[in-house]
């Protein structure tokens, strides 16, 4: 009886390749008489997740490779026969027709065991002066930095639909909030720009981590280096990486640039998650705000009326998750030593499903905002209500009376509880009762009361009137879409 005979078949991870592990890996078997137990092999095996990094991988072993033959560690026909082979194994993996094997633990192994049946011998002098350690740290930054442009590419699409529905409605007005209560009145291209900001500083972020990033683990073998001739500088130049990083322990135990890339992702599910609180907010039937389309609505089994914003409420609560990413790679690895721990193998999880939710998160954010149907007529009413332009009034009672702001409120203020005492906007307000107040107002004052006036009055750099914005909107247009 084999191991594997003792254990449930439903075990989670196990597949047909189980049995695999009942014999010694052809590997690192060397050491061992027995293959690892399958409870070891299912704690251990990453291949399910990490086949992603496949490309990378073999990225990585053809700059090896090559830096090898062209330091004279390796032959040139052995180079020629590994270079063969890894396109093979590429190709193979590619078209879905490659068998992993959970037996050989992770996508390096996976890549070498076939190199070898492809290629035989010279397969085996591709490890010679490298690590899975380096191999693994690069494979990943390999990745990251892929994901990280792509990512960027997203949030640049976002950004331009962002825009131009802010052109649109540079000067369409709705109420601005403090403490969710209506607090000036603002217009929507105003408020959409805000999150065009939010985004543009995700991107810096994200070139911030990609320039830190970009500096190659590759040749500091499993910690200490290696003996043989090798060029890091070469590995480094062919992978497009900057140059070697200058320390071997550092390089093969340094996940920063993963936590940097997780918390730059934390940060901007956060924003993105901001928005989707709004859109569920605004698409509520007591707002009225905006109408999302068919396309990103969804019925109720039981009410017929119902138009839900299940995708915002997804956005919203996806950033949980994203989070949670970020905070369980920074517990695996808080407290680490130096230099490689397996514990390190817990890095590509976070960082796939990060990716993944952002991907789509980012998708959903931008469907949604391209399609929305904004309901201006209904924002404009609520920008009247609540007395908004109150602020407008006691700046009017400081420029043209002279008053020291703290009096303008304080008149601004009983002149707001006579309106609400007469259920009545400010603008409703006779000037006589405006003069029993304050004697020296002028019926110049109902120029400023109105929602349009107050809007455009807010000419200052950064500010709401629709020319500002739409000055905002040329900037932001040359900055992120040129
Ligand atoms: N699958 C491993 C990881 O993801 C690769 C490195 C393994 N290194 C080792 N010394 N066991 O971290």
């Amino acid at each position: 009886m084999t191991d594997d005979d003792t254990h449930d078949d439903d075990a989670p991870g196990r597949g047909a390749s189980a049995t695999a592990s009942a014999t010694a890996s052809a590997i690192w078997g060397g050491r061992f008489s027995a293959g690892p137990s399958a409870i070891m092999e299912d704690i251990n095996v990453s291949i399910d997740f990490d086949r992603r990094l496949y490309r990378e991988d073999i990225a990585g072993s053809r700059a090896h490779c090559k830096m090898l033959a062209a330091t004279g560690v390796i032959a040139a026909a052995d180079r020629d026969a590994i270079l063969a082979g890894l396109d093979q194994v590429e190709g193979e993996i590619a078209a879905g027709t490659f068998a992993f094997s959970r037996a050989a633990e992770d996508i390096h192994m996976n890549v070498e065991s076939r190199l070898a049946e492809i290629v035989g011998e010279p397969a085996g002098r591709l490890h010679t002066a490298r690590s899975r350690n380096d191999q693994v740290a690069t494979d990943l930054r390999l990745w990251v930095r892929a994901a990280l442009d792509d990512l960027d590419t997203g949030l640049q699409g976002l950004q331009r639909v962002l825009i131009d529905r802010a052109e649109e409605h540079a000067a369409s007005v709705m109420p601005g909030f403090t403490h969710l209560q209506a607090a000036q009145p603002v217009t929507l291209g105003h408020h959409l720009m805000a999150y065009v900001e939010m985004v543009g500083r995700d991107r810096g972020r994200i070139a911030d981590c990609r320039a830190r990033l970009n500096e190659s683990p590759l040749g500091a073998a499993a910690l200490a280096g290696t003996s043989f001739p090798i060029d890091r500088h070469m590995t480094a130049a062919e992978l497009g990486f900057d140059g070697p990083m200058a320390n071997s322990l550092d390089a093969v135990s340094d996940r920063d640039f993963a936590l940097e890339y997780l918390s730059l992702a934390a940060i901007l599910a956060v924003h993105l998650s901001r928005l989707a609180e709004e859109i569920v907010i605004w698409s509520s039937d007591a707002f009225g705000f905006l109408r999302l389309s068919d396309s990103f609505s969804t019925g109720s089994s039981i009410m017929p009326q119902k138009r839900n914003p299940d995708a915002a409420e997804l956005v919203r609560a996806k950033a949980g998750r994203v989070i949670g990413d970020l905070n369980g790679l920074l517990v695996a690895l808080k407290g680490l030593p130096l230099a490689y721990g397996k514990d390190m193998q817990e890095d590509k999880e976070p960082v796939f499903d990060a990716t993944d939710t952002l991907a789509l998160c980012v998708a959903a954010t931008a469907g949604m905002i391209a399609d929305a149907d904004f309901r201006t007529g209904a924002m404009k009413a609520a920008a009247g209500r609540g007395f908004t332009t109150a602020t407008d009034l006691a700046d009017w009672l400081v420029r043209v009376l002279g008053m020291p702001f703290r009096r303008a409120h304080h008149v601004t203020g009983a002149l707001v509880g006579l309106a609400d005492a007469a259920g009545v906007g400010l603008e409703d307000l006779t000037l006589d009762q405006m003069q029993g107040v304050e004697p020296a107002i002028t019926a110049d004052v109902f120029g400023v009361l109105g929602v349009d006036n107050s809007v455009a009055s807010r000419t200052s750099f950064g500010g709401t009137a629709p020319d500002a914005v739409r000055a905002a909107i040329a900037a932001a247009r040359r900055r992120y879409l040129d």
